[in-house]
C-alpha cells in the first residue's frame, strides 16, 4: 500500500486456477480479458465437443495460443475431461509429455456440457490408481446429480458420498474441489487438506453474492451458475476461508462466458462470465475483510505451490477507485454476440492499475 489518498497493493502475477474459455469467436473474445490478468489458467475441457484425449487438449492449446493478444505472455495450462471409458495409458502419457496438467471430473449431467462425463466413479478407478502414481492432479465438479437431491445440498451431498470415498481409496491423489460453494466444503478442505493433498478453489462471484441476489426484483440469469450460490452464511464463510491466506484455497475465477441469448432465456446456461473484473473483485472483498496482505497468497502463491509449479516473476498492480465504475457494456464475439460481464450487487472499488 502506497500514498494516503490511492490505496494501492503489489502482488506478484496471478493465476486462474478455473477458466472457460469455450472456443472460435467466443475464445477470441474473452481471452485478452483473462490474459491481462493472469499468467496462467487452467483451462476447463468441457467444450461443446469435449476434450477427451491428449490429442485434443494438444489442438485446443493451439488454438488459445493462436488467439493470445500479440506481447501478452499467457500460459493455458490444459485439462482433460474424463469419461466412462477414458484410457488411462493416454492421460498419463499426456500428463508426462506436458500437454495435460490435470484431469476434471465431470459426473455426468451436472452442469453445463457434462453429458459425456461419469456415470459412476468406478468406471475412472484405473485412471485414478494411473494418476495418483503419475501425482497428476484430479479437478473435481462436487455435486451429485441425483434429481431427488435438491439443488442447493447437492455440493454437501458430494463430500459424505462421492469425496469421502474417493479419498479413501486414493488417499495420495491430488485433488482440487472446484468452486466450492459450502461451510461443509470449507470445513472439510480445512480438516483434510492440512494432511493430504486437498486443496479448493472459490470464485469471485460465490464470494459477492448470496442465493438471494438470484431472485433479487425479479429473476437474474446472470448470477445463475453452478454449483448455485448458497445461503449468506455460506458465503461468509467462504470470504472466511479464502481471505485467511490458507494454502490450502486458492484463486478460481470459474469465469464461464455465454452468449446473452443462451442466457436470457427460458432455460438459460449455468455460467458467470467474471473475466475482465475478477481479480480487482478478489482485492476488494480482500479489502472488505481487511485481509489485504492475504491476497498475494490465495491469488499467486496457493495455486503454484499445490500444483507444483514456480510462482510468478512479474507483478501487477491493484489500486482503489473513488468514484465507483458506471456501466459495464457487454463485450461482443466476432459474429456480433454479446457477452455479459458479472456485475455485483454493489460496484467495484478495486482495478487492475495501468501504471
Ligand atoms: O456455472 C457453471 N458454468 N458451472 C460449471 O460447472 C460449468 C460452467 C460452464 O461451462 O458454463
Ligand atoms: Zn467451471
Amino acid at each position: 500500500m502506497s500514498n494516503q489518498t490511492t490505496p494501492r497493493l503489489t502482488i506478484a502475477r496471478p493465476d486462474d486456477w478455473h477458466v472457460h474459455l469455450r472456443d472460435g469467436d467466443i475464445l477470441r473474445a474473452v481471452l485478452p480479458y483473462t490474459a491481462k490478468s493472469f499468467a496462467r489458467a487452467i483451462v476447463m475441457p468441457n467444450l461443446q465437443s469435449p476434450v477427451t484425449t491428449t490429442e485434443k487438449a494438444k489442438s485446443y492449446r493451439d488454438e488459445i495460443i493462436a488467439a493470445t493478444p500479440a506481447g501478452i505472455k499467457f500460459t493455458p495450462l490444459m485439462t482433460v475431461y474424463l469419461t466412462d471409458t477414458t484410457n488411462s495409458e493416454d492421460v498419463i502419457k499426456g500428463h508426462a509429455r506436458g500437454v495435460l496438467t490435470a484431469a476434471k471430473l465431470y459426473p455426468a449431467n451436472a452442469t453445463t456440457n457434462s453429458i459425456y462425463g461419469v456415470t459412476h466413479i468406478k468406471a475412472i478407478s484405473q485412471v485414478l490408481e494411473a494418476m495418483q502414481g503419475a501425482g497428476m492432479p484430479l479437478l473435481v465438479h462436487g455435486e451429485v446429480t441425483d434429481p431427488d437431491v435438491d439443488i442447493f445440498d447437492r455440493e454437501a451431498v458430494f463430500i459424505d458420498k462421492i469425496l469421502r470415498p474417493m479419498r479413501k481409496d486414493f488417499p495420495e491423489l491430488k485433488i482440487v474441489f472446484e468452486h466450492i460453494t459450502t461451510q461443509e466444503a470449507v470445513d472439510y478442505v480445512r480438516e483434510e487438506g492440512a494432511k493430504a493433498p486437498l486443496a479448493a478453489t472459490i470464485t469471485p462471484h460465490h464470494l459477492l453474492i448470496n442465493r438471494n441476489a438470484m431472485f433479487q426484483g425479479g429473476i437474474r440469469p446472470h448470477y445463475y451458475c453452478l454449483p448455485v450460490a448458497k445461503r449468506e452464511k455460506h458465503r461468509e464463510v467462504l470470504v472466511k476461508a479464502a481471505t485467511s491466506g490458507a494454502g490450502m484455497f486458492f484463486l478460481g475465477t470459474d469465469t464461464a462466458p455465454h452468449t446473452r441469448t443462451a442466457k436470457e432465456s427460458a432455460c438459460g446456461c449455468a455460467g458467470i462470465f467474471s473475466a475482465p473484473n475478477a481479480l480487482a473483485l478478489y482485492a476488494q472483498v480482500f479489502d472488505e475483510a481487511g485481509c489485504l496482505p492475504h491476497l498475494e497468497a490465495f491469488a499467486s502463491r496457493n495455486g503454484p505451490a499445490f500444483y507444483d509449479l514456480p510462482v510468478n516473476k512479474e507483478l501487477i498492480t491493484l489500486e482503489k477507485i473513488d468514484q465507483p465504475q458506471g456501466d459495464i457494456k457487454p463485450i461482443l464475439t466476432g459474429n456480433g454476440q454479446q457477452i455479459v460481464e458479472f456485475a455485483p450487487p454493489s460496484p467495484s472499488t478495486w482495478r487492475i492499475a495501468t501504471s
